[in-house]
């Protein structure tokens, strides 16, 4: 059969879900990803999203016709081909495809994304044509499957995902990395560095909330870390404490680490990530004071720690390296830290503050905090931060209007992903990366 119309008995199915089709007919609509031929017969790698899977073309099989435009379809040809699913033990995947038919619909050669070895300039510049190689299929589809366990894991638990805004007339972390926009003429607006500040107020309304969505830094550091553009998860809980935030955030990786390996293991061996690193992430993380980690780094001697200062990459490097799981660190100096977080009652020169600091020179993977609900301490504050106390005063209506204990956290999408992929730079766990040297294409 080579027809190009589809023959209605004929199923049409996905690569990802081919056990379910075994010894049937089906259809697979898809590209060339890889092609060889030898003699009467032509081997094709086809791509359709979902997966990868070998289809065998025998010339007494099929038309001559299809026969000699597959034997032409170069890298990127898009194809739709009929035939028979067959398990396969020595197969990729398990399965082969024993094509009867189809077409192609476009044949096209010069792809420019070749197996071949190329600089991450030439591949950032193609990044539309680049998501198409194997390691990023592995890699954005190891991103869904977090985004969808983060958000079960929140849902699962009762917590709303409440929106906040990406517009916003005032800063969350800090001025220096603010992005503005012109908004209508007269008005200032920045992109929104963190939804904090609205998850906090939707907290008050709503108990226990998430917020899920892209935020934006004027970063001009150019790390393997850092994106201008990237997406944070924050969940905001009322009633709640520093210890009831920690262990959230420690029962959230502990279950996306979970479900990834669970779901994604074929990505991850495309990826050759070492699943034993992955495995020792089972709870109970480390946990260490600031005061506890600046000792250390005093006494390091790799280490260029300040006394007071925050600790540098470098710093939560080493910290980091001591151990196999996540380490958490706690209790900041209220001077590096957000104009939001509660002082420690038995220190105030101390805030409520933790970082998830990633193992393997993950880095960073979450920041959060006890917030501090004081009216008068939180005006102080903003004030001493020298922020414009008018942009705030729908925020203080929080500590007005029914104050109560509260906290969450932020955690970097991609510096998950990152860690997860066993990525070396963030820019391949972003589909459209954004830094301050690349927003193309
Ligand atoms: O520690 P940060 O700045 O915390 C906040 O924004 C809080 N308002 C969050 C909260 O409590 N709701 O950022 C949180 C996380 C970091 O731990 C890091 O994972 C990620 O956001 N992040 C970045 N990821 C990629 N590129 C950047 N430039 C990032 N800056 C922060």
């Amino acid at each position: 059969m080579s027809s190009s119309s589809t023959p209605r008995a004929i199923p049409l199915a996905t690569i990802e879900h081919l056990d379910r089709f075994a010894g049937q007919n089906v259809e697979l609509r898809g590209w060339v990803h890889n092609r060889t031929s030898k003699g009467k017969l032509h081997f094709v790698t086809l791509r359709d999203g979902t997966g990868y899977v070998q289809c065998v073309l025998k010339k007494n099989d099929v038309s001559d016709e299809l026969f000699d435009t597959i034997g032409a379809a170069s890298q990127e040809s898009s194809l739709r081909l009929f035939g028979e699913v067959r398990a396969d033990d020595r197969a990729p995947g398990g399965y082969e495809i024993s094509v009867t038919g189809g077409e192609v619909l476009q044949s096209t050669s010069d792809f420019p994304i070749t197996p071949k070895e190329h600089g991450a300039d030439f591949l950032l510049s193609r990044r539309h044509l680049w998501l198409r190689s194997r390691r990023q299929w592995a890699i954005m589809r190891t991103r869904s499957a977090i985004m969808f366990s983060l958000r079960r894991f929140f849902d699962e638990r009762g917590f709303l995902c409440i929106d906040s805004p990406i517009f916003t007339p005032s800063a969350c972390e800090g001025t220096s990395t603010l992005f503005e926009v012109d908004y209508f003429g007269d008005e200032k607006a920045y992109l929104t560095q963190s939804g904090q500040l609205y998850a906090e107020a939707s907290a008050m309304a709503f108990g226990n909330v998430y917020t899920f969505g892209p935020t934006f830094r004027a970063e001009k550091s150019k790390t393997r870390r850092h994106l201008t553009e990237f997406w944070m998860l924050e969940p905001e809980m009322a009633f709640a404490t520093l210890e009831d935030v920690i262990s959230l955030a420690e029962d959230m990786i502990v279950r996306v680490v979970s479900d990834v390996l669970e779901t994604r293991r074929t990505e991850l061996d495309v990826l050759e990530r070492d699943i034993s690193k992955l495995e020792a992430c089972k709870g109970g993380f480390p946990r260490i004071t600031y005061d506890d980690a600046s000792k250390i780094l005093l006494e390091h001697p790799d280490s260029e720690f300040v006394e007071g200062d925050d600790f540098g990459a470098p710093d939560e490097e080493i910290l980091a390296a001591m151990h196999d799981q996540p380490l958490v660190i706690t209790h900041y100096p209220k001077a590096v830290k957000a104009f939001y977080m509660k002082e420690a009652p038995e220190n105030p020169t101390r805030v409520l503050a933790m970082d998830i600091i990633g193992p393997e020179g993950a880095g960073e993977l979450i920041g959060g905090s006890q917030r501090e609900e004081d009216l008068d301490t939180l005006l102080a504050a903003i004030a001493h931060h020298q922020l414009p106390m008018q942009e705030f005063e729908w925020y203080l209506d929080l500590r007005r209007f029914g104050s109560v204990p509260h906290g969450g956290f932020g955690l970097g999408l991609e510096r998950l992903v990152r860690w997860i992929c066993g990525i070396e730079h963030i820019r391949e766990a972003s589909p459209y990366p954004r830094m301050m040297t690349r927003i193309r294409p």
